[in-house]
């Protein structure tokens, strides 16, 4: 058995050359991309279940411990992503750096990050609508809109905005930049909105206690509040679109990085400043939190543009989803069949659908923060064998030619694998094991099925 066969960086870089992309975006696009795919459930549900349950007030400081983690691995990643510029991000850089087998883990990580950060999302998605409703006088019923451990039966608002965004990509609906520009000012100017009219009502008392849950609370609220920096990862796989990605890249990771830190600390300091961090354990915090100090317009407005903030989120991690599916099952790992692409639209049909329903069935019935977890652990671990893979390749191939260089690798990257694995650490008991049993099925799949019908045997070195 070799374990350790690699795909050929070289004819991975023609096949990008190939795909005809062309450099149109700028260092200014990259940020906005960035900002455009994290901004989303993050800041405006887990914020709230992250005080409540794990840090208190503190949570501010959760979020800049993230943002550490997040920038040493966004770069690590950036040089990644610049070196092997090909569609399924970290699952192909490490086909080519460290080999098939550890590949499959990682790509089968990325499938459980992308597929439960999408069912978070949708949870948060329907967290708002929900509530929005609610202070418009229609309510729900709570059997339809709850999952089973918080009282209800489905969670039926999640279910429908994921098959709706379903349809949207089998029909080939592609974000522009232009749209993505526009709703990433929606989210930035109701975040504006929240802060205007909730500074003034910030009262020190509900500080006090600042850290309820002691230090360690401040790592735990880190590892759950990390979901939402999830999605800056999308900036370092445009590497291609860049016009100057060893310029470009960095800038437009830890810009994007730097933008959302300041803003999630500041909105979960002023969240946990306007009303008791016990009362934020609510579906959608920022909305109630201005109930609360008396602006129900405020907060619809608010709400509003949350929902807008939460879908884009949501349709950009579903057609990811279905590009990891579709590169694992172009490798064979997975059955080929299902990377079928339409006839009509041109889309990978059936692993979208697939992929869709996965989402909708967990977002259905599981509760937001054990998904969001499960997320977290998923895409930490992808991002601790970056940060391996990337050193592992100076060291063994410096003579390939990389679009970004990541600075100071020596201590960037081992950086990256010791923060993203300390948060990993202070994951709770039931995501590690949950995590073990996901990666024992990975492995029955990998030597029962993938091995024997990998296409690398057959087309590549
Ligand atoms: N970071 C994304 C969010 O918070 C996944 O929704």
């Amino acid at each position: 058995m070799d374990l350790f066969r690699k795909k050929d960086i070289g004819a991975l870089r023609s096949m990008a050359q190939k795909s005809g992309l062309t450099r149109n975006l700028s260092a200014f696009d990259l940020v906005f991309l960035g900002i455009g795919s994290v901004i989303g459930t993050g800041i405006f549900v887990l914020t709230g279940v992250g005080a409540a349950l794990y840090a208190g007030p503190g949570i501010s400081l959760s979020f800049v411990l993230a943002s550490v983690a997040c920038a040493f691995a966004g770069l690590a990643y950036a040089e990644y992503a610049s070196m092997v510029p090909v569609a399924g991000s970290a699952y192909t850089y490490t086909y080519a750096s460290l080999g098939e087998f550890v590949a499959f883990i990682v790509g089968w990580n990325l499938v459980l990050e992308y597929t439960v950060t999408c069912s978070t999302v949708a949870s948060g998605w329907s967290g708002y609508v929900v509530g929005l409703l609610a202070s418009g006088g229609i309510d729900l019923p709570i059997a339809f809109t709850k999952v089973p451990e918080e009282g209800g039966i489905i969670n039926i608002p999640a279910i429908a905005i994921t098959m709706f965004l379903c349809i949207l990509l089998v029909r080939g609906t592609k974000e522009t930049v232009m749209i993505n520009r526009i709703l990433v000012f929606v989210k930035l100017a109701v975040i504006a909105i929240f802060f205007v009219i909730a500074v003034p009502h910030v009262d020190p008392t509900n500080w006090d206690p600042f850290l309820p849950f002691g230090y360690q609370g401040i790592a735990s609220g880190a590892a759950i509040v990390f979901f939402a920096y999830i999605g800056f990862d999308a900036v370092a796989t445009s590497a291609e679109e860049a016009k100057n990605p060893s310029r470009d890249l960095p800038i437009g990771i830890l810009g994007s990085l730097f933008v959302c830190a300041i803003l999630y600390f500041f909105v979960a300091l002023v969240l946990t400043g306007i009303v008791p961090y016990t009362d934020l354990n609510t579906p959608e915090p920022v909305a109630y939190a201005l109930r609360a100090i008396g602006y129900p317009i405020g907060s619809a407005i608010v709400a509003v543009g949350a929902i807008c903030g939460i879908t884009t989120v949501l349709l950009v991690l579903l057609y990811g989803q279905a590009r990891i599916f579709f590169a694992l099952s172009r490798d064979g790992m997975i059955p080929a069949g299902i990377c079928k692409i339409h006839k009509l639209y041109r889309t990978p049909y059936l692993v979208t659908i697939g992929g869709c329903i996965l989402v909708a069935a967990i977002a259905g019935f599981a509760p937001i923060h054990l998904i969001a977890e499960m997320a977290n652990i998923g895409t930490l671990s992808a991002f601790f064998l970056a940060g391996f893979g990337v050193l592992y390749l100076r060291i063994t191939r410096p003579e390939i030619k990389r679009g970004f260089r990541c600075p100071a690798i020596y201590f960037v990257s081992p950086m990256a694998m010791l923060s993203c694995g300390y948060l990993m650490y202070n994951l709770p008991i039931h995501t590690w094991i949950r995590f073990v049993i996901w990666c024992v099925i990975g492995l029955i799949i990998y030597f029962g099925y993938s091995y024997k019908h990998s296409k690398i045997q057959s087309n590549e070195k």
